[in-house]
């Protein structure tokens, strides 16, 4: 199993103000692993510093045990995928087709398999229609589109996303859950920054709270539902379903709902399993 490790980290971009303060955190293949944290946290920062844009003040990025925080961005380009908060920042290309081919030509030799890439996350991504298009010219939530196939245009093993929620419609919400899903059972570990709580409790296998610079719990769903029940953090609450689980699970008839809940990856199967339990009442 491959893993990326953050050992010891600790960062400022101004010295008198740290914005990373001694993270230890490890993402293993396989895995996804949500980080939750208020503006301005350090969530950002923490990823840059993975792909070698940001170098920390101390401490190592290890990846499957072998430092890479002296390594250059490109080395590291075709192991550790980032994507940005900011979408724009990352396409320097004048079409869709354009900044995909880009990133394919990099990571694949042969050509025709080039183009059966370029076609199949042109097609899995809606992007047919926007092809010829500039980048800087697509709404929101398709530039998120697009900044996702070419991270998949890359063969890495770790992929780290900062908000790629944001923008995000219902459909492309599942859209991605599912995509996400997929790399995991492909032997890929997954990290993602997102503001969206449903959606983390609904992925992610471990969830990180980082506030100020410092990881301040570490758990999974449910133990984040459970300690957030006494109102430890005051920059997300917990959608209304899992208190309404709980209470289904307390009057009896349910044991460990909320458990099975949260197992349950696929969205829709999630509906449908409290829709069952509805309609036996
Ligand atoms: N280039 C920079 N120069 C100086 N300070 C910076 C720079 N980039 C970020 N910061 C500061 O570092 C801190 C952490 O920023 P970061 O972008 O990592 O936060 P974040 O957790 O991703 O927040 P958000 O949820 O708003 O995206 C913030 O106080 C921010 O103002
Ligand atoms: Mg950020």
């Amino acid at each position: 199993m491959a893993s990326l490790e953050f050992s010891n980290i600790s960062f400022a971009y101004i010295d008198t103000q740290p914005v990373l303060k001694q993270i230890d955190l490890e993402l293993c293949s396989n895995e996804i692993v949500g980080i939750l944290g208020p503006n301005g946290a350090g969530k950002s920062t923490l990823l840059r510093i993975a792909n070698g844009l940001l170098r920390p003040q101390s401490g190592e990025v290890l990846l499957n045990n072998q430092d890479i925080t002296k390594q250059v961005t490109s080395r590291l380009a075709g192991q550790i995928i980032v994507t940005f908060q900011f979408t724009r920042q990352q396409f320097f290309a004048s079409t869709v087709e354009k900044e995909l081919r880009t990133t394919l030509t990099l990571h694949e030799e042969d050509k025709s398999q080039q183009i059966h890439l370029l076609e199949s996350l042109i097609t899995q991504f809606g992007l047919n229609m926007l092809r010829d298009h500039h980048p800087y010219t697509l709404s929101g939530g398709e530039q998120r589109r697009l900044a996702m196939a070419i991270a998949m245009a890359v063969p890495a093993t770790f992929f780290l996303l900062d908000e790629p929620t944001a923008n995000a419609d219902q459909e492309a919400l599942i859209f991605l859950s599912k995509i996400l899903r997929k790399m995991k059972t492909e032997g890929k570990g997954v990290m993602i920054v997102s503001h969206d709580i449903e959606f983390q409790l609904a992925l992610c296998d471990r969830l990180i709270i980082l506030i100020d610079g410092s990881i301040q719990f570490i758990g999974t769903p449910v133990d984040i539902i459970n300690t957030q029940k006494k109102k430890k953090w005051n920059f997300f609450e917990i959608p209304e379903i899992y208190p309404f689980i709980q209470r289904l699970e307390r009057e009896g008839s349910h044991p460990d709902l909320l458990k099975s809940y949260v197992a349950e990856k696929d969205f829709e199967n999630k509906f449908t399993m409290i829709s069952n339990i509805l309609g036996e009442k």
